[in-house]
């Protein structure tokens, strides 16, 4: 479905070798786009790079874990050094423990915490002086509907998330003077690698399909794709997005209207 919507942008993407970064990264590249992509898994990363290389796109593969700063930050300047510029952030990736309050560690908090939430504020934190300097950016970052609901077991990822989209809202009204906008994205449940539990897709587990298929807890009746949650990132990173900062668009069949 390309119109070349991103064309001649340069794009950092998190998480992007599997899951819904991978196919961000991919509608990104084909419309246009260069793409940075970053991922903490060299061969998942590798494969994205070489599939959208073969394909004639403009990509850079970053192999390195957000949480280290220093070599995120190195990646960052390295992307406005060979491109020139960083027109667009994509906060994707992240992690998701399970543990109730009484069984869950502080050290999965702070994982979780140092992930979802402290490396979003550095990758920005870095990356925005390039935007504020071309007077443009857009921000885009993945929180899920977890943010705002919970259904119990992962209270360290609903922090984040929900911290994530109220930190949405401070940028937007930082950034807009400089024509950046900063949006968010709430997903629903996703058939994506986060999604399995041991081993099995969460999505295929019966009482899954009772509650949320058969008796339409989910209104659409299915679990997402990325490719129903990219579509939305592409709108929000394009020049269609023009008049929308601080929102949060919620991509999740309905799920969070019904109760
Ligand atoms: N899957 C779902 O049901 C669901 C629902 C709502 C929101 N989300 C959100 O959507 C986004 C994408 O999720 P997904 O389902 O594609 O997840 P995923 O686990 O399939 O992919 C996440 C990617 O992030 C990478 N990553 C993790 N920690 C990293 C680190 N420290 N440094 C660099 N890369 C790292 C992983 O290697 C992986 O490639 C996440 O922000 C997630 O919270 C997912």
């Amino acid at each position: 479905m390309s119109r070349e919507m991103l064309k001649d942008r340069v794009a950092i993407i998190t998480g992007a070798g599997q899951g819904l970064g991978r196919t961000v990264a991919a509608e990104f590249a084909g419309e246009g786009c260069a793409v940075a992509i970053v991922d903490i898994n060299p061969q998942t990363l590798g494969g994205v790079e070489t599939e959208l290389k073969e394909k004639g796109h403009t990509v850079m593969g970053y192999p390195l874990d957000i949480t280290d700063h220093k070599a995120y930050g190195e990646a960052i300047d390295d992307v406005a050094k060979k491109w020139g510029h960083i027109d667009i952030l994509v906060n994707n990736a992240a992690i998701s423990l399970y543990g109730t309050i009484l069984d869950d560690s502080l050290e999965h908090w702070r994982r979780q915490m140092s992930v979802n939430l402290e490396a979003v504020y550095m990758g920005t934190k870095m990356v925005v002086p390039y935007m504020v300097q071309q007077k443009f950016g857009r921000i885009i970052n993945i929180a899920s509907i977890q943010g705002f609901l919970s259904s119990g077991q992962c209270g360290a990822y609903n922090a984040a998330k929900g911290g994530m989209i109220n930190f949405t809202k401070s940028l937007a009204v930082e950034l807009a003077p400089y024509n950046i906008a900063v949006n968010a994205v709430a997903p629903g449940f996703m058939r994506t690698p986060m999604a399995l539990i041991n081993g099995v897709q969460e999505s295929e587990m019966p009482d899954f399909q009772t509650w949320y298929v058969e008796k339409r807890h989910i209104p659409m009746a299915r679990t997402g794709y990325p490719e129903d949650i990219s579509g939305t990132v592409v709108f929000l990173a394009s020049d269609y997005c023009r008049y929308m900062t601080g929102a949060l668009l919620v991509v999740d069949g309905g799920l969070s209207s019904t109760f």
